[in-house]
């Protein structure tokens, strides 16, 4: 039956209705995943449009898989790499080949486009599509944090790998459509939260910390207080207090979290995992 699948790439301009209604039927769990955001996500990003395949049985989607550009240094160089997300195949159609078919002709779109490398964060579903099918390597699963107080400030430490994160990209990335990030100015550097849930101790995620002088001044202002943190992501840079902070445990992490990479230039090596800073903010458009 998918030989009669064609892929499509979604383009600037396009609807991306169908292609917002496809992932919202296979992230329920996503209720962002809307017409608004996805515009936001594939086609408002300073760093370029994303390449968005389709894959497509006639008119319907069966199969999705997309890549959004960004800028990152690794081992002092400065790239263009893309992140890998939003992939999903029609629960009628898996174990078909689909995801190794659209995630192949977006990785060779982004490599024609000049992306050096891919990045992905994946889940029980997809790693091993991932790794077996489309080139990546892992790196690690991502270190998931929960405690109280304010998160350790990031201390310098040498990096290999990390997303450079410039005023426009900060400013695209806090204007997701349908969020309100909010700003603890009094850590320091300040700490930008996502938006929490409605029970009054549930966790605040951070996000990230951010130079001050790059974030936009009408960000909203507020302190996490009692609540409960949490924070994900890698940075060598972060020294965890073990009696306020503890490593999430694999069953009440909200997925595995695994950090995928592949390169698509000569000569390039992969980070490891302790030299790479990658948080929340970087990788989920959560
Ligand atoms: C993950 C997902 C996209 C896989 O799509 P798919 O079209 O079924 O994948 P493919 O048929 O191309 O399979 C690629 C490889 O992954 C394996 N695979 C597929 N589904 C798998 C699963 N649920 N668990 C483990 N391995 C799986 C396949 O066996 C194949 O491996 P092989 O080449 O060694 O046989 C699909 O299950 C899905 O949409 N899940 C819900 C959304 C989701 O979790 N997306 C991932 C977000 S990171």
């Amino acid at each position: 039956m998918t030989e009669t699948i064609h892929i499509e790439r979604l383009e600037i301009g396009d609807a991306v209705g169908p292609t917002a209604r496809f992932l919202a039927s296979a992230f329920p769990a996503a209720p962002h995943l809307n017409s608004d955001y996805l515009r936001w996500l594939y086609f408002d990003n300073p760093a370029g449009s994303a390449i968005a395949c389709n894959a497509m049985a006639g008119d319907q989607i069966v199969s999705h898989f997309a890549i959004t550009p960004f800028r990152c240094e690794l081992f002092g160089r400065q790239l263009m790499a893309g992140l890998a997300l939003n992939v999903a195949t029609d629960s009628g159609w898996r174990r078909q080949g689909l995801l190794a078919r659209s995630g192949a002709a977006a990785i060779e779109a982004a490599r024609a486009a000049g992306l050096s490398l891919l990045m992905a964060v994946t889940n029980r579903q997809s790693t091993h599509g991932f790794l077996s099918r489309l080139g990546f390597m892992s790196i690690a699963p991502l270190d998931a944090r929960i405690g109280f107080g304010e998160t350790p400030a990031p201390t310098p430490a040498p990096v290999e790998f990390r997303v450079l994160r410039d005023a426009a990209r900060i400013q695209w990335r806090l204007a997701r459509p349908g969020a309100t990030y909010t700003v603890d100015t009094s850590a320091r550097p300040p700490a930008i939260y996502a938006p929490s849930y409605r029970w009054p101790l549930a966790p605040v995620v951070e996000l990230a910390r951010c130079d001050a002088n790059l974030l936009p001044p009408t960000l909203p202002r507020r302190r996490a207080g009692l609540r409960p943190r949490t924070w994900l992501g890698l940075d060598p840079g972060r020294h965890w207090p073990a009696w306020r902070y503890r490593t999430l445990p694999g069953r009440l992490r909200p997925a595995p979290l695994n950090l995928v990479f592949r390169s698509l230039a000569a000569g390039l090596a992969a980070p490891g995992r302790s030299g790479i800073h990658f948080e929340a903010f970087d990788f989920d458009a959560f």
